[in-house]
């Protein structure tokens, strides 16, 4: 049985799995932790095993290795991407920030460690409120590479920001019209949609939640049926934590194909063979840690 060799492996090699909550639900079940983006960079600090092996998508495993630079940080799928951020390069930022001199530039986690490096500051979609409420209204603000999730941030807190025009391609596959399907199909249902959705799917929702979000709220919440409207991975773990509550896909449609080019054999092919290894050029790592940090002191 392939889980039972990944454990046997990992307990081996002294390693640690980490997985993100869109993984396939046999790699959350057999990872040490699953969690959303920014509780996954928290347990990376605190990870004291030798290896880490991250089932997610390349900028968090890079993450992970930034904040625990000691430890060996393996993906099991070193072309597991994520298209939103290589929608904005290094060069580009530094460009735009040339023509808005004083402005602040913040980055969403889902970027590469070069556009971290230029960033003052990092959020991800289970802090951003917190992190940009930490700049006074008179701030410029250069936010990259999701307008989706800057948009939203903007919105919140009655700002406006200059928005890189990026997006993730698979949370742009949910439609209003889907929302409205799902509200005839479970009516009462609360709908729950990630801030990486557009504008006005964003207004169509009853919640705006991050990955980590939703499953404290379907753990609060007294709904026992709940549409959710993110990448359809996060519903393994929704339901293994509430067996009493129902959860409904917004859309069928939402499958991240980078997050799902982590399984069960290629994991256990990186325990077995110690790849592939991530690494971070000291120089670019040194200034993208100072803008996670910054962000992790917030909150
Ligand atoms: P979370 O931080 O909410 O898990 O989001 C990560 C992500 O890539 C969403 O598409
Ligand atoms: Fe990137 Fe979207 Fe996949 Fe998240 S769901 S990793 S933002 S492509």
């Amino acid at each position: 049985m392939l889980s039972a060799e990944i454990r046997e492996l990992a307990a081996r090699r002294r390693a640690v799995i980490l997985a993100h909550n869109y993984c396939r639900g046999e790699i959350q079940d057999v990872a040490d932790f699953t969690g959303d983006s920014l509780e996954l960079a928290r347990k990376a600090v605190e990870v004291e095993a030798d290896v880490i092996v991250f089932c997610g998508v390349y900028f968090m495993a890079e993450t992970a290795k930034i904040l625990n630079p000691s430890r060996t940080v393996l993906i099991p799928d070193p072309s597991a991407g994520c298209p939103m951020a290589d929608m904005v390069t290094a060069e580009q930022l530094r460009e735009l920030k040339a023509r808005h001199p004083g402005a602040k530039a913040v980055c969403y986690v889902n970027s590469t460690a070069e556009v971290k490096a230029e960033c003052d500051i990092c959020v991800t979609s289970g802090n951003a409120e917190k992190v940009m409420a930490t700049f006074p209204p008179e701030q410029e603000i250069l936010f990259v590479p999701d307008r989706h999730l800057g948009g939203h941030i903007a919105g919140m807190l009655g700002r406006e920001y200059t928005l890189w025009p990026g997006y993730c391609p698979t949370h742009a596959a949910l439609t209003v019209k889907a929302i409205e399907d799902a509200r005839r199909m479970h009516p009462g249902a609360p709908v729950l949609v990630h801030p990486e959705c557009a504008r006005d799917v964003r207004a169509a929702a009853d919640e705006r939640l991050s990955t980590g979000g939703m499953c404290r709220y379907a753990r609060e919440s007294s709904a026992r049926e709940i549409v959710v409207g993110t990448e359809t991975g996060i519903l393994h773990r929704l339901r293994k934590e509430n067996p009493g509550k129902s959860f409904y896909p917004a859309s069928e449609r939402l499958v991240c194909p980078n997050m799902k080019k982590n399984t069960l054999e290629n994991l256990r092919d990186a325990l077995r063979d110690m790849k592939t290894e991530v690494t971070v050029p000291d120089e670019i790592a040194e200034r993208a840690r100072r803008a996670i940090a910054a962000m992790l002191a917030v909150g």
